[in-house]
């Protein structure tokens, strides 16, 4: 962390080029531009990458450099990258100890709470859309964020010297606004739910030609998620899990590691079956579960009411995405309880060394669920993604946790208090 603010040496000041999209819903082709939305029928655009591009081999990927342009041939940029060019290749861990409480196989923690340089998985996104930023020639970024976003938009934008415009509801945790503002970009508390925000922001794009990272720049933004299923591979060694749990906000994070499992499968990086996806939100806000567990196909929107604000999203933009690859990978949903939350982020902490916030107090209690009800078993080798810090989220911990006992500095007082412990 000492170095976190410090921008590797940029090697080349080549124009990055950076590719057209395509319309998930009906397939036209767009131009690279920052626009997020279809002209025809207004479904999501997401990059396109050439057919007959040349692919690395695992041992290429090896030899490069421990971050998440490792895997550049399936980021959206021709040419090196300006920005960011230190995020990802966060730790996996085996969690053996959580593995016998859940009684599954194997467990591994994929460690975002401590991605560089803003401590969450944002960073990944904001990696991929600063760069974007600067392809199309954006001197200012800005967000609609529950709060990580926030940090990541900020630091990412202040050591590359661009303009900020972040925008968060206005009752967001202490931690994220200090953690925004210290970077010193133009941070706005906005009246009301991420919802109303991000509402406000998609007008804001158009207004003042800002890349907002999440909505005009969300098809460039949402490819860096990619690489955290790229990382669970390649930190496996080279093969995929049985199943893999993840938070969902917008949904997102769990639509785009489908989709990187599927392209590693597909580049014969790894093999076999893909693994299912677990979903996992509070029950204070859980329109992406409900969808699963309703077998719709349109989001019913909620108004959120959680300590997991990170993930208090009640109309996420991927939604009907994240449900879709959920069931398709024959995965399922969690939704999971405050209580269980604040458990869920003790228990990781006593069996892992891990200390997540909310979003991976949801995720670790939905593991928890899904194994009770026997979806999650002994056969499985189970990744858990802790998507943030609990550095973040003290508010959620204080007051649960055991008072420390004070002593005047004299032995006898220790030894009645180990005496008294057994
Ligand atoms: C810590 C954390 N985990 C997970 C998510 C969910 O990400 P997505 O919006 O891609 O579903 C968020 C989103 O804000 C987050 O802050
Ligand atoms: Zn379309």
């Amino acid at each position: 962390m000492a170095t976190s603010l410090v921008e590797p040496v940029i090697t080349s000041r080549a124009p990055l080029g950076i590719l057209p999209q395509v319309c998930k819903l009906c397939g036209t082709e767009q131009e690279a531009a920052p626009i997020a939305i279809c002209d025809k029928c207004l479904g999501p655009l997401e990059p396109i990458y050439p057919k007959a591009r040349t692919l690395p081999g695992r041992e290429d990927i090896a030899r490069r450099a421990p971050n998440l342009w490792r895997y550049r041939e399936w980021l959206p940029f021709v040419g090196e990258p300006v920005y960011s060019r230190d995020t990802g290749f966060t730790p996996l861990i085996e969690a053996p100890r959580l593995a016998a409480h859940l009684g599954v196989g194997r467990v591994w923690i994929k460690n975002d709470a401590v991605s560089q340089p803003t401590l969450s998985f944002k960073d990944r996104v904001v990696t991929t859309a600063i760069n974007a930023a600067h392809a199309f020639g954006l001197d200012t970024i800005g967000c609609a964020s529950t709060g990580n976003l926030a940090n990541a938009v900020a630091a990412h934008a202040a050591r590359a010297g661009l303009k900020a415009w972040i925008f968060i509801p206005e009752n967001l945790e202490q931690a994220k606004i200090l953690g925004t503002a210290i970077y010193n970009p133009n941070l706005v508390r906005v009246k009301g739910h991420y919802d109303d925000v991000n509402r406000l922001c998609a007008q804001l794009a158009d207004r003042f030609g800002w890349g907002i990272v999440n909505v005009n720049l969300r098809g460039y933004y949402g490819e860096g998620s990619k690489t955290m299923g790229f990382e669970i591979a390649e930190q496996l060694g080279w093969r995929l899990p049985t199943a893999v749990i993840a938070p969902m906000a917008g949904g997102s994070l769990l639509t785009k590691l489908r989709k990187a499992f599927k392209e590693f499968q597909s580049a014969e990086l790894v093999s076999g079956p893909l693994p299912r996806l677990y979903g996992a939100q509070a029950s204070g806000c859980a329109p992406i579960v409900r969808l699963v567990e309703s077998g719709g196909a349109q989001i019913v929107p909620e108004i959120p009411n959680t300590i997991a604000k990170s993930i208090a999203i009640g109309n996420p933009a991927d939604g009907p995405y994240a449900a879709k690859a959920i069931v398709e990978s024959g995965g399922w949903g969690a939704k999971v309880s405050d209580e269980e939350i604040v458990a869920a982020i003790r228990l990781l902490a006593e069996t892992t060394g891990v200390f997540t916030e909310t979003a991976g107090g949801a995720t670790v209690a939905g593991a928890v669920q899904l194994a009770r009800e026997g979806k999650l078993t002994a056969d499985d080798e189970l990744v858990i993604c802790i998507t943030g810090n609990g550095l973040k989220t003290l508010d959620v911990v204080e007051g649960v946790l055991p008072e420390s006992p004070i002593v005047e500095a004299k032995v006898r007082q220790v030894a009645d208090l180990v005496k008294a412990r057994g």
